[in-house]
């Protein structure tokens, strides 16, 4: 096992969630037989506290040209991105001559494109090619790279200092963080912000959802790791804000080493972490334990529905879904089919156990009796929207944070 990729620690692992595919890889039928596996994987650093996965996946495996996610596909991140952007624009960008705003991990341009409509000088880093044209073609400036310390100064160099670094959803999927933060370090203004928001391991452990855990994401962060780990690159963690989306997320805002008043929220949230006793190993083991618990749940209750002739689908062709059905071992045989918006996952297999997704008016041409939800973070959302099954009849599944048919 290697060391802690934050402190260089030692990694004592606490869940093993077996061989487990990409999960954003989704297969043509004539691709099958071709899949990559990786053990999957969670360790606790003793020193710093982190958790992590026991191993990396190269990262061109996984955010290549075709990598699937696309964030415009939910209505509520959406609001959140523009919400975010408008907020910058409002606050840490006012007042400045010319700011710049850099976001690592641009994806479609869903945030970026609310940054170029109000005309500011921005660059998105986006490895996947797929991801990035889309984004170009929402307005947004665009490099195709991934941020490091290289690419990082390479720009800082042609265009200056960036007064806000933005992230979503993707700093917990950098496992390079020595990298990372040079790169922030050569890109960012004295004065400037450095800002991520990602799941937040206290809302894993409480909501019991092991599927945040998948082999593209590498930390799973609180307050505590988040600190240790801007201290350790000269940064501060100068605020935290709990989010309700990422599953239950957190926003962690950092600056260079003094240069900000930390808000009094991070010594509140980081004493509710101590109170909790959250990256203590005893609270790790309970949850691996109540993971092997839900797995063995939502197995026998989807066999059983199945004995009994039952109908069931999957709604949402989410990463987190690879973790679950391949943890579970849940095939076609017992969700014959998983619907999804996204159009670069329909007409594929889902990772690993092989379920065809399809479009969402498959789903409403012929609901089913029971549909497992495996998009559970945008479960409002989609339970607003699809009220026609429930007056069909349907029966939403959520495995978390406890296996349960929700009767309408
Ligand atoms: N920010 C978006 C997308 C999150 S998915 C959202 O929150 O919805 C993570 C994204 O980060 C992917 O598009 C992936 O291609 C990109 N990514 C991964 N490693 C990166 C790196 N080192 N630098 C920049 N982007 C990266
Ligand atoms: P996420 O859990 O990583 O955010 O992924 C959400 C997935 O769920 C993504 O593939 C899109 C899909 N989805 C739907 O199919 N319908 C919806 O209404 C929403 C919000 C998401
Ligand atoms: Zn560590």
């Amino acid at each position: 096992m290697n060391g802690c990729r934050i402190c260089g620690g030692r990694v004592e692992e606490f869940l093993d969630l077996g061989p487990q595919p990409l999960p954003d890889a989704f297969l043509l039928p004539e691709e099958l037989g071709e899949e990559y596996f990786h053990r999957l994987a969670v360790g606790r650093c003793t020193g710093c506290t982190v958790v992590q996965l026991t191993g990396e996946v190269p990262r061109e495996r996984v955010f290549h040209h075709d990598y699937a996610y696309r964030s415009a596909q939910s209505g509520a991140m959406r609001e959140h991105f523009a919400r975010t952007a408008l907020g910058f624009a409002d606050t840490e960008l006012a007042g400045r001559a010319d700011p710049f705003f850099v976001e690592i991990g641009c994806n479609d341009g869903t945030l970026l494109r609310n940054v170029a409509a109000a005309g500011i000088r921005h660059l998105g880093f986006e490895p996947s090619g797929g991801a990035a044209a889309l984004a170009r073609s929402q307005g947004a400036r665009v490099r195709e790279d991934f941020f490091e310390a290289a690419t990082a100064a390479a720009v800082r160099e042609e265009e200056g200092p960036a007064h806000v670094v933005y992230s979503s959803d993707t700093i917990s999927q950098i496992p390079y963080t020595a990298s990372l933060l040079a790169g922030v370090d050569a890109l960012l203004d004295p004065d400037g912000v450095f800002v991520f928001d990602d799941p937040y391991l206290r809302d894993m452990i409480e909501k019991t959802s092991f599927d945040q855990i998948c082999n593209e994401r590498f930390y799973l962060f609180s307050v505590r790791s988040v600190t240790a780990m801007a201290e350790r690159y000269g940064f501060e963690l100068v605020d935290a804000v709990r989010l309700p989306g990422y599953g239950g997320g957190m926003r962690y805002v950092l600056a260079r080493a003094g240069a900000r008043t930390p808000s009094p929220e991070v010594a509140r949230l980081r004493a509710e972490e101590e109170e909790l006793r959250l990256t203590e190993p005893e609270t790790l083991r309970a949850f691996a334990a109540s993971v092997l618990r839900i797995r063995d749940e939502l197995t026998a209750l989807l066999r059983r529905l199945r004995a009994e002739g039952r109908s069931v689908a999957g709604y949402g062709a989410t990463a987190k879904s690879a973790t679950v059905t391949n943890l579970c071992g849940i095939g076609p045989e017992l969700v014959p089919y998983v619907c999804d918006t996204t159009p670069g996952k329909q007409g594929r297999l889902s990772p690993g156990v092989h379920i065809p997704v399809v479009p969402p008016e498959t789903f409403t041409a012929d609901y089913p009796e029971y549909a497992l939800l495996f998009a559970w973070s945008h479960a409002e959302e989609i339970i607003a929207k699809e009220q026609g099954f429930r007056a069909a009849g349907g029966k939403w599944i959520v495995y978390v944070p406890e296996v349960r048919v929700l009767e309408s």
